[in-house]
């Protein structure tokens, strides 16, 4: 036994892998997108790898330009709605931790509340809501927006949004429905609280029809890298995918969005940061670089372009596909994804043909090439850097980039001590080590009688 802190690991679920074009890998089922049975094969298999989390991000927007271009990359055009997805693949698992996107800017926290406790039930503590708030125009349209509000004002109503959340999971206090036979008595009154909340964006008076969520909370998630995103996440986020491509860029992100978290009287060790990594292992790097090889050359040219231009907010379409990006095509700011904007901004700066800058863009993510001891190498060494706390792993073809980092990473991560053998408790807060949160009413009734004592 090490004496070794265990990293923690999620993976990030697309229909068929992170790779656009995944689905025409011959592994592949095209329309994983709506079968829930692939959803729960994917989910077994990150479960036999004792992964802490199984995440499944999400837009509520289909694309509808370019129509001819997105019929060649089906990612964002059909696949579950992620929380109905999560509620069966938590019949199909047990132990490990089950993540969704819910997006402040086009839900009312009450829906949120309400479902991210459901899930929390179903599963019996492995809930987790990723916060976002946003950063497509095609969603924007869907909920009668010409386009997104500003980026500032998206994290304004952000912040009250999980405010106003982590109140309505608190209206009932944890041993509050007793369900005594004898007295005839469901719950005890005086532990319920009426939410009475009035602010800027949200008006909320009442409560949840729910008893609260096994783990207290939900565990919050949240990827924002922008100073403003940053600054939400140190206050309220327990996992950040981090969106650092470099391990320089990833150690300035931890020091900096740990060293936010004292203000907030927050521990840091409270938040896990999820360095975003894409893995494709092999027997030798050689074959691993051929593989990835293989899926790049895959990917409709079209559709990187279209993809980095949406990314970089700016239409690239007519540019040369073999000829370095012009420098005065890169927007002066960004609204949207501002890691992508920079990681973009920064391929076309190095000089790149178009067609390069497509087939390099990984949307903030480190790509870990090579066999399973070299991959557990640069794991370990991101983790010593202090680069971050875990992985958030991303794999090309699912599954079977999910089962070779299964078959042939895990145990070598085990051999090293950075992992677990198995998972010790049945919540995701305690695969993660992070602590259940006190109600606060409780919180606030137990200060009280602490200040009268003292008087
Ligand atoms: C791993 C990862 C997953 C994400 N998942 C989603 C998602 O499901 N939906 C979404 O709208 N944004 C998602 N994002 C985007 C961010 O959460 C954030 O909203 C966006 O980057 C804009 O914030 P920023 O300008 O503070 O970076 C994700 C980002 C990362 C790195």
């Amino acid at each position: 036994m090490s004496a070794r802190k265990h990293i923690a690991l999620a993976t990030l679920v697309q229909p068929n892998g992170n790779h656009l074009a995944a689905w025409l890998a011959p592994e592949a089922q095209p329309d994983a997108g709506t079968d829930i049975a692939w959803y729960c094969r994917m989910a077994q298999i990150a479960e036999r790898g004792k992964f802490d989390l199984f995440f499944i991000a999400d837009t509520p927007a289909v694309r509808t330009d370019n129509l001819a271009i997105w019929s060649h990359a089906p990612t964002f055009m059909n696949q579950l709605e992620p929380l109905t997805l999560l509620a069966a693949v938590a019949g199909a698992t047990s132990r490990i931790g089950l993540g969704a996107t819910a997006s402040t800017s086009f839900n009312e926290p009450y829906n949120v509340a309400r479902s991210f406790s459901s899930l929390d039930h179903i599963s019996h503590g492995r809930a987790a809501w990723n916060v976002v708030t946003s950063a497509s125009d095609f969603a924007a349209k869907n909920y009668g927006h010409a386009k997104l509000p500003p980026h500032g004002e998206r994290y304004e109503r952000a912040q009250e949004f999980v405010e106003v959340v982590k109140k309505l999971w608190d209206c009932w206090e944890e041993d509050a429905f007793i369900y005594d036979r004898e007295a005839k008595l469901t719950f005890v009154p005086e532990k319920f609280h009426i939410v009475a909340h009035e602010g800027k964006h949200f008006r909320v008076n009442g409560g949840l029809n729910i008893s609260p969520p096994p783990q207290g909370h939900p565990v919050i998630i949240q990827a924002g890298a922008s100073d403003t995103g940053r600054e939400l996440a140190a206050e309220t986020a327990e996992i950040v995918f981090g969106t650092s491509a470099t391990i320089e860029g990833a150690v300035e992100f931890y020091r900096d969005l740990k060293g936010r978290m004292a203000k907030y009287g927050r521990d840091p060790d409270h938040l896990k940061i999820l360095g975003g990594i894409t893995v494709i292992v092999a027997d030798t790097q050689e074959e691993a670089e051929a593989r990835n090889r293989e899926w790049m050359e895959m990917l409709h040219p079209a559709v990187g372009v279209m993809r980095v231009g949406q990314d970089l907010e700016t239409d690239l379409s007519d540019l040369p596909l073999d000829e370095p990006v012009p420098e005065d095509r890169i927007p002066k700011s960004s609204n949207h994804h501002q890691a992508y904007f920079a990681e973009i901004a920064g391929l076309i700066r190095e000089g790149l043909t178009l067609r390069q800058v497509a087939m390099r863009y990984n949307r903030s993510k480190a790509t870990f090439c090579g066999s399973p001891t070299q991959v557990a190498d640069v794991m370990q060494s991101w983790v010593d850097a202090g680069a971050c706390d875990g992985f958030m792993v991303t794999f090309p073809v699912m599954p079977t980039c999910l089962a070779d980092f299964v078959d042939k990473v895990v145990p070598e991560l085990q051999r090293r001590g950075m992992f677990r053998e198995d998972y010790t408790g049945p919540t995701l807060r305690e695969h993660l080590g992070i602590p259940r949160p006190v109600n606060q009413h409780v919180a606030s009734a137990a200060k009280a009688a602490a200040e009268q004592e003292t008087a």
